[in-house]
């Protein structure tokens, strides 16, 4: 008898492979609803793009709710440089079939989570749609079966040595979701995990030449996405990460990975290293302080063959 597929909450700001999020949640959950954040792309790209996606992915029917459009306290910072002036370069444009059903992702969030317990949450952007959430209504995380993000990092960032963008960001929004580690299950996909999933040139050439539409236009994202990868790090042959599918497949296939017990705690003033993720590897702290079950390592070749086959669906 196979176990029911987990039922999820997706909030994110595609983004590229917050695309790639989406095809995997589609193909190994039960989407109850999808939030959009400002992040790579203001907010009014990141929501469109999110309704684009659920029309790639057999989604068409999931509400997609738009959200907040600038972080709590620091100003807005997107990745158009990365993704995209409208945040989805790559393949052609394309129009969503639909309006979007509403702009209070928060209200969204709440009513959700309080109609049904045991949802899991996949932010794949900026926390800031769920620390405003959970300001609103301190009973989530209660009701949660937990919370996984993509984001940090227990090495090194990408917007700057220390910090990586989702945390950077909007890091007040991260600090105050990560506080709530003692009443719901955190699982953290940061930079140190996500970096070891790699779609290297062969990986996107089996996309772009597929016969399915999704898969093309995904192929298409990826390629663009390697090569802005290919260029940061000089070499033409680099693999990119796929960040945001890994905080799906933590909830969908977590015997894929290995989790450590940590603290975790968010930097918001340090002149270089605001936003980091200051997560405890020394292992003699009280464990009762571990708020965060991070992800240090992943079966990446069993994890691309899933993400291969959700974008080939
Ligand atoms: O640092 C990687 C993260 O930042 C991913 O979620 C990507 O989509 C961007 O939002
Ligand atoms: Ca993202």
């Amino acid at each position: 008898m196979p176990l029911p597929l987990p039922r999820v909450l997706i909030d994110c700001d595609p983004g590229l492979d917050d695309v790639v999020a989406i095809a995997v949640a589609s193909a190994h959950t039960s989407v109850v609803g999808i939030t959009a954040v400002a992040g790579n792309a203001p907010l009014h790209h990141t929501e469109r793009n999110a309704r684009i996606a659920c029309d790639l992915f057999g989604l068409d029917t999931v509400a997609v709710h738009s959200g907040a459009e600038r972080p709590l306290v620091a100003p807005p910072r997107d990745a158009t440089h990365v993704h995209g002036k409208t945040g989805l370069d790559g393949p052609p444009q394309r129009e969503p079939s639909r309006p979007p059903d509403s702009r209070d992702a928060i209200e969204f969030l709440v009513e959700s989570i309080r109609s049904e317990e045991g949802l899991w949450l996949i932010p794949t952007g900026p926390l800031t749609n769920v620390a405003l959430a959970i300001r609103a209504a301190r009973d989530l995380p209660g009701r949660l079966a937990g919370i996984s993000f993509m984001g940090g990092s227990t090495s090194h960032g990408n917007v700057t040595a220390t910090a990586e963008y989702n945390v950077w960001a909007d890091p007040e929004a991260a600090a105050a979701v990560l506080a709530h580690g003692h009443e719901t299950l955190i699982r953290m996909c940061g930079l140190n995990l996500t970096h070891q999933v790699r779609a290297d040139p062969a990986f996107v050439g089996r996309l772009l030449t597929s016969s399915s539409e999704a898969a093309q236009f995904s192929g298409a994202l990826i390629h663009h996405y390697r090569n802005y990868h290919a260029i940061l790090v000089g070499d033409p042959t680099a693999g990119c990460p796929l960040h945001d599918p890994c905080a799906v497949l933590a909830v969908t296939h977590p015997d894929l990975f290995a989790f450590e017990r940590r603290h975790v705690a968010v930097e918001c003033s340090g002149s270089h290293t605001r936003g980091m993720t200051v997560v405890d590897g020394r292992g003699y702290e009280d464990p009762k302080a571990r708020n965060v079950s991070v992800a240090m390592a992943i079966d990446a070749d069993a994890a691309l063959t899933l993400i291969s086959a959700a974008l080939t669906a």
